[in-house]
């Protein structure tokens, strides 16, 4: 369909070919001597008019209602120029079959539907204008993605999505859990490492073959062991946080593109993270920047009043951040530089007041923080001290600090959110509907 009508004159110059469409009925109208069926192949948000008269082979299948909403079906017939204004061209049917029915019970009927009940349909709900349009854009902004990252010799680097490592330092963790039905187990292992048996199952009791072991909440520290290798690289994986929040802007399984350049500091990674929004079609201007004490200032003056109190110091709530973007700059795109130590992670580079680090995020308007980056502390004695003060372990870091012990470069990345990305470039208000499954409290059915 996206093939005949998005050619020249919508299709006009191919009236008068016989052509097979193969798709579902989106929709069906049945008049007394003449029946529309509006088709969609998946090629397009398109349908294809169908128009069918009594004497079309396979008539009877409208007849016996086995042609409904939702049906898949072939069709063949004539291209014929069509008398409708909503289409040059429609399809006059000589033969259709009905490949797959549909049952009545189709629960997504023609009539607007909401949001909330089609996230209940996940496996149908693609079958929709709406999350067909928002799977198109998110595919489409996935390939920018690689675009833009290989045009600009970024090597892609495959993270892995179990690991013992916290990058966050937040514990908003997912554990993960070995469980092996015992029998297979018991054949190669001595008995006294068998931990507990439950139901036939081993229970390892939440690690990983004995390890403790999580979902990541991040790529990051591993996309710096090839950065200081290979020179600029990114991940582009899903990525899992523990946070119970039922909010629009969040979810437990997101996807995260995290470049990581060598030889970089806080001012490439902007640089880096604006050009990529720009290439990929959702910032046109350069973003306005302003520090995090500028940012204080400017709240403190607002005349709004904030749930949460600000002061130097305090993390900014997604109140502060929509008034920063929405209200403070009438919407324009803002980047927060140089934040308190104490509320960022632990391997951001210190600056030289002692007090903030080279950190930065990226507002924009309805979605608050599209990115969160920062020049990383490549110091070794700086980077074991914040360790020491944070009362982190260095043992289990001692692979991220070999790479300061080891030819040791300025470096710098960002994370950028790729649903909150699809949720800012299509305007679709919930986080959980810019991704096909949503992963968020009570949500893992599908
Ligand atoms: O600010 P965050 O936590 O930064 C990091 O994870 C760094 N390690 C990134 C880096 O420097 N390589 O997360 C980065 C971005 C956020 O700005 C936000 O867009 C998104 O990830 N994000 C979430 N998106 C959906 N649901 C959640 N629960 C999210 N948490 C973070
Ligand atoms: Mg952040």
């Amino acid at each position: 369909i996206a093939d005949i009508k998005g050619g020249p004159d919508e299709g006009l110059n191919r009236v008068g070919q016989t052509v097979v469409v193969m798709g579902w009925v989106r929709t069906l109208r049945v008049q007394s001597s003449v029946t529309f069926l509006e088709v969609n192949d998946g090629s397009s948000l398109s349908n294809m008019q169908c128009v069918m008269n009594s004497d079309a082979e396979g008539y009877d299948q409208v007849e016996s209602g086995l042609i409904a909403t939702s049906a898949s079906i072939w069709v063949q017939g004539t291209l014929v120029a069509s008398q409708g204004s909503k289409q040059k061209v429609e399809l006059k049917v000589e033969k259709v079959v009905v490949v797959g029915k549909s049952d009545p019970s189709y629960p997504i009927q023609k009539k607007r539907v909401s949001r909330e009940f089609l996230r209940t349909k996940a496996h149908l709900r693609p079958r929709t204008n709406t999350f067909g349009a928002v799977a198109r854009v998110r595919n489409a902004l996935a390939y920018a993605t690689h675009k833009f990252f290989q045009e600009n010799g970024f090597v892609w680097i495959s993270s892995p999505i179990i690991t013992a490592s916290d990058c966050e330092g937040a514990g908003e963790q997912f554990c993960v859990t070995t469980l092996i039905p015992s029998s297979r187990e018991a054949a190669d292992s001595p008995v006294d490492a068998i931990p507990n048996t439950k139901n036939g199952l081993i229970d390892w009791s939440q690690d990983f073959f004995g390890k403790p072991a999580f979902l990541t909440v991040s790529g990051q520290l591993n996309a710096e062991t090839y950065a200081t290798a290979l020179s600029d690289v990114y991940t582009f994986g899903p990525t899992f946080r523990a946070e119970n929040s039922n909010t629009s802007r969040h979810l437990a399984e997101f996807w995260m593109i995290e470049p990581e350049l060598a030889f970089a500091d806080l001012d490439d990674d902007m640089a880096c993270a604006t050009a990529y929004l720009q290439y990929v079609d959702v910032a046109e201007k350069d973003f306005v920047q302003l520090t995090y004490t500028d940012a204080i200032g400017l709240l403190l003056k607002a005349k709004k009043k904030f749930e949460f109190p600000v002061k130097w110091g305090c993390d900014l709530q997604s109140e502060h951040e929509r008034y920063i973007t929405e209200e403070a700059f009438k919407g324009c795109p803002v980047i927060i530089r140089d934040y308190p130590k104490e509320i960022k992670a632990f391997y951001m580079r210190q600056n030289d007041d002692g007090k903030t680090v080279a950190a930065m995020d990226m507002l924009v308007p309805r979605v608050g923080e599209l990115i969160g980056g920062s020049q990383r502390e490549e110091r070794l004695d700086y980077l074991e001290n914040r360790l020491d003060e944070l009362k982190l372990s260095k043992e289990s870091y001692w692979w991220y600090l070999d790479l300061r012990r080891y030819g040791s470069v300025p470096h710098a990345g960002f994370g950028l959110g790729f649903e909150r990305l699809v949720q800012f470039a299509t305007g679709i208000e919930n986080i959980r509907d810019a991704i096909p499954f949503p992963r968020a409290p009570g949500s893992a059915e599908f």
